[in-house]
């Protein structure tokens, strides 16, 4: 059944809002020149001109969440942070976690890689606000191009006086420093991110404290995703209220959805939130051709499921947890009807196999049976009792576990038993995967 509170998918559709996308196919995009010919650091001359409360305030009355995919309130998260001018106080440190590793999740690294500069920016204006003189790009280290842009583009960026000693002639210091990460999952977690920053093996803290209580090195921090950080600067320029003029009351504003999969053009899309899959799928040229929707996942895998009774849901935080999902990164991989589900759950569960870091019982022996289960399920060789099992594991790794790890392994299995549990059945009363020898090509 769809949603009571869908969209209606008679009514006019909702136009593509290109703010951070906006000129991404200019050539050479990336350089200072282009930057500041599409008013590039001009919000952070209008921020330092502001007091760090009044740029904090900006941003609260703004609505912006978190993009990184919890949907935290990025003000809020800001003004956690002790604003005196305390000479004895730790110092306060900004994060920003670029160690987008999501399977589906491809929104960060475009960004970066297009408009390295909107990043430095908006940093520099977070960090601004929350009185640090010290920032961090933890970044995704196997990246390389990526990498090698940011940090040509953070060298332009102290040429040209923006970043260092006394920014733009006003008193303010910013060191801005770029870290390549070495390749774990479990380290976009911002806790273990920040065990790995400070040197050590990346695992989960546990919270409370909250970095902003206790972050890097025992200090207040802000640990904020790049496309979080990267809207800053049009919120400042333009003010809270244009901001506020795009999505819902309580998601408001523009942001990245990315689609992935069997779309004809998979991509980028730059739109208010709450738009539906739908209109998505209408401005990427719908599924592939002469094939129909069969599942996809609103938020990166670590989203229960939605079918194609979701396609009218809002894309919106409230309106996908309703719905019985998460809106997470926003990263929308849609599967036709060629994938096996259960293939599909088995790729995934082993991505999350491979990246537990093993600090908790529930996630670390959890997700290696999760695996040995599907496999032979997928293979053919399960029985009644495997679904159980699943469900059993599952449930015991949802919420007892260390971090969100755990439940992003657990979240696609359940959701796609309850979804598809015939196409579960179909593989034990077949004795093989009912795909065999036409699977989807997506799926190795
Ligand atoms: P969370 O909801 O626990 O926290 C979100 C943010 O708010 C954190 O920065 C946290 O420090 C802050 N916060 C929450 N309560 C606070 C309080 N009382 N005081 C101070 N600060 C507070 O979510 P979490 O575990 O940090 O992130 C999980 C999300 O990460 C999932 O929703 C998932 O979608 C997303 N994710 C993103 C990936 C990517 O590649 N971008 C990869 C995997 C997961
Ligand atoms: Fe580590 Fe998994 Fe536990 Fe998170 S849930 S702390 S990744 S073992």
């Amino acid at each position: 059944q769809p949603p009571a509170d869908a969209a209606d998918p008679a009514a006019a559709p909702t136009p593509l809002t290109p703010v951070l996308s906006r000129y991404w196919d200019d050539p050479r995009s990336w350089t200072l020149d282009t930057y500041r010919r599409h008013d590039g650091y001009r919000a952070l001359d209008k921020a330092l001109r502001m007091d760090p409360d009044q740029v904090i305030g900006t941003v609260k009355d703004s609505g912006l969440r978190g993009r990184g995919g919890a949907g935290f309130p990025t003000g809020t998260k800001w003004g956690f942070i002790p604003q005196q001018d305390d000479p004895t106080a730790p110092p306060h440190y900004l994060v920003v976690n670029a160690d987008e590793s999501e399977p589906g999740t491809c929104k960060d690294m475009p960004l970066i890689l297009a408009t390295p500069h909107a990043l430095i920016e908006g940093a520099i204006i977070a960090a601004y606000a929350i009185r640090a003189s010290r920032a961090f790009i933890y970044l995704r280290g196997e990246v390389v191009p990526v990498l090698r842009r940011l940090q040509a583009a953070v060298a332009e960026a102290y040429d040209a006086g923006y970043l260092g000693r006394n920014i733009l002639g006003s008193g303010y210091d910013l060191d801005l420093v770029v870290h390549a990460g070495a390749g774990a999952y479990i380290c976009g977690e911002e806790t273990a991110l920040l065990d790995s920053l400070e040197g050590r093996r990346g695992q989960p803290r546990l919270r409370p404290p909250f970095p902003a209580v206790a972050g890097l090195y025992a200090s207040p921090t802000v640990v904020n995703n790049v496309e979080s950080i990267a809207s800053v600067p049009p919120i400042i320029l333009r003010g809270p209220q244009w901001f506020r003029s795009m999505g819902s009351t309580e998601s408001p504003g523009f942001t990245l959805y990315s689609l992935s999969g069997h779309v004809a053009r998979p991509g980028q899309y730059e739109a208010p939130l709450g738009i539906t899959l739908r209109e998505l799928l209408e401005y990427a040229g719908g599924v592939r051709a002469g094939h129909r929707l069969k599942f996809w996942t609103p938020g990166g895998s670590s989203t229960p499921l939605f079918t194609a009774d979701h396609l009218d849901v809002p894309l919106d935080y409230e309106h996908v947890a309703a719905a019985g999902s998460m809106l997470g990164t926003k990263a929308l991989q849609i599967f036709d009807e060629t994938t096996c589900v259960v293939r599909a759950v088995l790729r995934w569960t082993e991505f999350y196999e491979h990246e537990s870091c093993g600090k908790c019982t529930p996630c670390r022996e959890g997700t290696y049976w999760l695996v040995q289960i599907l496999e032979r399920l997928e293979a053919g060789n399960g029985t009644d009792s495997d679904l159980e099992k699943l469900l059993d594991i599952s449930d015991a790794i949802l919420g007892k576990s260390f971090c969100a790890l755990g439940d992003g392994a657990a979240s696609p299995i359940m959701s796609s038993i309850k979804h598809f549990r015939d196409e579960y059945l179909a593989h034990f009363e077949l004795g093989r995967c009912p795909f065999e020898p036409e699977r989807s090509t997506l799926l190795p």
